[in-house]
């Protein structure tokens, strides 16, 4: 058995000071335990013991605007390691004529066999039609509960779409998240800005304004209502669309439509004069929905505080600044859209909000929350006898500055650059195998696809 002692637990009932047995991959003992002969022992000394941290929302080998993502499952997985994150929920996508069974052996095939954090699936829908819908039953049989719809790009769906997406996956119970923005508004505002000649990264919040999420979140929550199915708003940034979730959500009652909401940690840090930065340097902070202003990065943070986000996640989509970002210098709409963050994730979050939040605040958010939603509990986001032995020593004591030098990403920035943050995972087991130590990755490769 591998034994953790001396650290203090998060479980689902507190935090405990006990130790944790694992044997194999799974926990098989949380309390006083004695090490026998054989056993090996993990020192975990002014260290919290977190379930592992779940990203739920992550873009490794996604080809994308003309080129593909600069992580694949080998780095992106070796970087969420390196920073305490097990388990990925990543997007396997269906294109256009595309199957979506199809989809997922292609992203399962990407992951399988290099992946050192686990792997799990949302399937994002992008070709919605009657091959789809037959197909959806195999596909929760394989594993894929939760789904993703754009409302924007080429892979939007149209709102009749969306309804019956939400309809059908409402039959056996599963979740539905949405980009959320206005795609035809966002194309007539792009438009416009190249027009005037405001082709500089600048331009790129100008093309997306906070009224293009909100009205979205809208119309999300609407169909959500219509459909009486559970809905995920995904990467919420705004505050007027969290005025509209706010709204919808005094609808939810007995029925399956019900409103879950994911942030990430970009939104409450950094604020849309990144986009005025010198020698193209705003191209970094090109996502979408794009960086905000101090008064939606405040109510962002607040509705954190109040417990009405649900889940943080990255949206970790990573392009090299190099070259990759350089194919829209003169066209804003030509940067491929997308930031990394899969390492830096719970380091960041503890960051903004250090002892305004608690360790099992922190726990819910980064690893609970995510594997309720996305129907993994309690064999992952939980410290329980039985779970999966997904485990962080986090160790809140360690300072350290973030910075392309010494991260895993396979890129040649981070948007955190310089920012100095507190705590870091000492270990960290995937599947009861020491995947990271210190910052560093081991050589194994334990991730597994996570069937939900
Ligand atoms: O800019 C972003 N966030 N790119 C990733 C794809 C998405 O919309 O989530
Ligand atoms: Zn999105
Ligand atoms: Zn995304």
């Amino acid at each position: 058995m591998k034994i953790i002692e001396n650290g203090i637990l998060l479980t689902p009932d507190g935090e405990k000071k006990c130790s944790l047995g694992m044997e194999g991959r799974q926990i098989a003992r949380i309390g006083d335990i004695t090490p026998g002969p054989g056993d090996e022992v993990i020192d975990a000394a002014g260290c919290y013991v977190f379930p592992g941290f779940i990203d739920g929302h992550t873009h490794l080998d996604l080809p994308v605007a003309g080129t593909v993502t600069a992580d694949d499952f080998a780095s992106g997985t070796a970087a969420a390691v390196c920073g305490g994150t097990t388990t990925v929920v990543d997007f396997a996508t269906q294109y256009k004529g595309d199957t979506v069974l199809n989809a997922l052996e292609t992203w399962k095939r990407k992951a399988e066999g290099r992946s050192r954090a686990n792997v799990a699936f949302h399937m994002a829908i992008c070709d919605w039609n009657e091959e789809a819908k037959e197909q959806l039953p195999a596909l929760v049989e394989a594993g894929v509960t939760s789904f993703k719809v754009y409302m924007a790009y080429d892979t939007a769906l149209t709102d009749a779409q969306i309804l019956e997406v939400l309809q059908e996956v409402r039959k056996f119970g599963g979740v539905t998240g949405c980009h959320c923005e206005n795609g035809s508004l966002v194309a007539g505002l792009q438009k416009e800005q190249l027009a005037a000649g405001h082709t500089g990264t600048w331009a790129h919040p100008l093309s997306r304004p906070a009224e293009v999420e909100a009205e979205a979140v809208n119309r999300f929550c609407y169909l959500g209502r219509l459909a009486d199915a559970a809905i995920n708003i995904v990467h919420l940034s705004t505050k007027l669309g969290l005025e509209e979730i706010r709204r919808a959500k005094q609808f939810e009652g007995d029925g399956q439509f019900h409103i879950y909401v994911e942030s990430c940690p970009q939104y409450m840090l950094f604020d849309d004069s990144k986009y005025s930065l010198p020698d193209f340097e705003g191209a970094k902070y090109v996502c979408s929905p794009p960086l905000r202003k101090q008064e939606d990065m405040e109510a962002l943070k607040e509705a954190v505080r109040c417990g009405e986000i649900d889940t943080i996640a990255t949206d970790h989509c990573s392009f090299r600044f190099d070259t990759q970002k350089q194919a829209g210098r003169g066209d804003f709409t030509k940067i491929p859209n997308g930031a990394p963050g899969i390492e830096h994730r719970p380091a960041v979050f503890m960051k903004i909000f250090g002892e305004e939040l608690s360790m099992t605040d922190y726990c819910s958010l980064l690893s609970g929350n995510p594997a309720k939603v996305f129907g993994m509990y309690p064999r992952k986001g939980a410290l329980l006898e039985g779970s999966d032995a997904d485990v962080v020593v986090w160790d809140p004591s360690v300072r350290w500055t973030i910075s392309a030098a010494n991260q895993h990403q396979n890129v040649d920035y981070t948007p955190f650059e310089g920012l100095e943050v507190c705590g870091r995972p000492r270990y960290v087991f995937v599947n009861g195998i020491l995947a990271a130590k210190d910052g560093e990755p081991t050589e194994a490769i334990a991730g597994e696809y996570v069937k939900r």
